[in-house]
């Protein structure tokens, strides 16, 4: 697919002023400093687009990035740095449960985890917690560059098996690295095929 418009649109932190357009979304989310507002400048092949940065809490905000006039990507903030509460609804933050559970134009959401790292508690939760609201999403597992082409199938060999405990069926994942590319055409590609099914 070709990214020939991106544009950002809106941030907000209430669903309910979202784009009332009615065009699908794809959302990003993830640990602080995963790499979400990389990715999606990655993928959009715009340098700026997302705003980034080393520091974990960057993306406070739901922003919305209109792809071709036709469908929105969405940069969401970060979880797993400000864990206070204790209902499943704000579990990982009001902004972010709010906005997945009420957002109807949600077609499918990314959850991106570091390659580096072995299974966290945080990431296994928040798939769990996905699959039981029935939410559909796929994985991907960012920053490939930081590892050898091994320790990054090694990575994600360990993350499924910690999934086969609760999941009959492995959800779909991505290998991407922002810094050199990898992964883009294989991730544009599946949203393409989500788009098509739409129509
Ligand atoms: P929050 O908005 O704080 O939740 O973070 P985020 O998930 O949006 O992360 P962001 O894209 O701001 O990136 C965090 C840091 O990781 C930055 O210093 C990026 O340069 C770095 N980074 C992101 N993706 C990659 C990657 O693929 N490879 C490498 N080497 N660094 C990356
Ligand atoms: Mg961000």
């Amino acid at each position: 697919m070709k990214i020939k418009h991106a544009d950002f649109k809106i941030s907000n932190t209430d669903v309910r002023k979202c784009p009332s357009d009615g065009r699908p979304e794809f959302a990003f989310i993830g640990r602080s400093n995963v790499g979400k507002s990389s990715l999606i400048n990655m993928l959009t092949q715009r340098k700026n687009l997302a705003k980034t940065s080393g520091r974990p809490g960057k993306t406070q905000l739901i922003n919305h990035f209109l792809i071709n006039n036709e469908w929105y990507l969405v940069d969401l903030p970060g979880y797993g740095w400000a864990r206070v509460s204790k209902t499943d609804r704000s579990k990982f933050g009001d902004i972010i449960a709010s906005y997945l559970l009420d957002r109807t134009t949600l077609v499918c959401t990314f959850i991106l985890i570091d390659v580096r790292l072995k299974p966290q508690p945080i990431d296994l939760e928040f798939i769990n917690w996905m699959g039981e609201q029935g939410l559909p999403f796929a994985l991907i597992f960012t920053k490939s560059d930081k590892l050898s082409k091994n320790k990054v199938q090694a990575s994600v060999a360990a993350y499924q098996r910690a999934l086969k405990a609760d999941w009959a069926e492995l959800p779909v994942s991505f290998v991407t690295s922002s810094l050199a590319g990898q992964g883009r055409e294989e991730v544009l590609d599946y949203i393409n095929d989500i788009l098509k099914s739409l129509d």
